[in-house]
């Protein structure tokens, strides 16, 4: 295994295995106001929704996760067994292990076997600016046609770079080589937050680009610094364990970005909200405050390495607590969830 793969592997079993979540889960402190008279038929509720173009069976997007090692291989496969079932969009994990060691290909490609109506390629943003404008262009086409992508994920971590021991601390001119990105590839390019959420300034720079999408990636779930901290620990590396800890809740809440990135783009750009979604309950409080869909990570990471079962399971109880939630709210489709009505409530949600 080189860096790159045992890296990914780790990210792994620390998720698995220790509590990596940030200490307050943000969805907490919002509640849809509830439609003692909803008027509608549970069963006619239409789950269906358009993102960049695809037809989607939920506004579900398994988010990018993994890849890159042997053992991805069966993970990414459950994954999509449960996307193409249930028709939601689906990330893999960063692809730069597959440009790196050509066998690890199939450890994304697996997912083309399945007819998953969105698919998302990523790579972290620090790696585009490192390569520059031409060799990005290049590796971004490699990276769409191993999984035939239908978007092109850039995925901003300089969370976790900050943090972790072998991270890139360079992040200048990764404006730029975004906004080429987007003007040079065919394919929508979304950029997507890890874990700290997009603000309103960062949001209304990168409305000035091209750019097709923003994935908030928002604070209340994973969270990559604590991720970083337990890997500094297995390795007995200090300095690196305390940043993890002190940044462990560093960012800005998912819900606050969604309403943030809103304002900045006037609701022009597609917003998915990923960042501590745990249930259908959560994935409709983001899409009645404006998300055109929700990412989950975390929640989906565990049943899928446990099987196809479980994970079809999961993803089955998570669509009907969301179907539940609209028919409380007295809304039948998924374009109307905005007009739902919302409030805060106490908790340390700040906006
Ligand atoms: C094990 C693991 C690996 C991840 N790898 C990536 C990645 O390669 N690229 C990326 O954009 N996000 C990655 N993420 C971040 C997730 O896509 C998501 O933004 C984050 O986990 C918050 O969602 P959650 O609270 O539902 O877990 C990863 C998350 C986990 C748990």
């Amino acid at each position: 295994m080189n860096k790159t793969e045992s890296r990914k592997d780790e990210h792994v079993q620390v998720a698995l295995e220790k509590n990596v979540s940030s200490d307050h889960n943000y969805w907490d402190d919002i509640k849809l106001v509830h439609n003692a008279l909803p008027e509608i038929n549970k069963n006619d509720i239409d789950l269906s929704t358009k993102l960049f173009n695809k037809k989607l069976g939920v506004p579900i997007i398994i988010a990018s996760m993994t890849g890159g090692y042997s053992k991805a291989k069966k993970i990414n496969e459950n994954l999509a067994i449960a996307a193409e079932k249930y028709q939601l969009g689906m990330g893999v994990g960063s692809q730069r292990a597959a440009l790196e060691k050509d066998e690890l290909k199939e450890t994304y490609s697996v997912i083309k076997n399945y007819d998953i109506p969105l698919r998302f390629a990523n790579i972290g943003a620090s790696q585009i600016v490192i390569w520059g404008r031409e060799k990005t262009l290049e590796n971004a086409r490699q990276m769409i046609d191993m999984i035939n992508a239908d978007a092109f994920i850039v995925c901003l971590n300089f969370l976790q770079e900050a943090v972790m021991p072998e991270g890139e601390s360079n992040a200048k001119g990764v404006y730029v080589a975004i906004k080429q990105l987007a003007e040079d590839l065919d394919t929508p390019v979304i950029v997507k937050e890890s874990g700290a959420g997009i603000s309103y300034d960062v949001a209304k720079k990168l409305s000035k680009t091209k750019i097709s999408g923003i994935d908030v990636g928002g604070l209340s779930g994973t969270s990559f610094s604590a991720i970083e901290h337990y890997r500094a620990q297995m390795i007995n590396d200090k300095l690196h364990e305390r940043g993890g800890k002190t940044f462990w809740n560093w960012g800005i809440p998912t819900p606050t970005s969604i309403l943030n990135v809103g304002d900045a783009t006037n609701w022009k750009i597609p917003i998915i909200a990923t960042g501590g979604i745990r249930n259908g309950l959560d994935a409709a409080k983001s899409l009645v405050l404006g998300a055109d869909a929700a990412g989950i990570a975390k929640t989906l990471l565990e049943p899928a390495i446990l099987g196809k079962t479980q994970i079809l399971e999961e993803v089955d109880v998570i669509v009907k607590e969301l179907r539940a939630a609209m028919y409380l709210l007295g809304v039948d489709k998924i374009s109307n969830m905005p007009d739902a009505d919302w409030t805060i409530v106490g908790g340390q949600l700040w906006i």
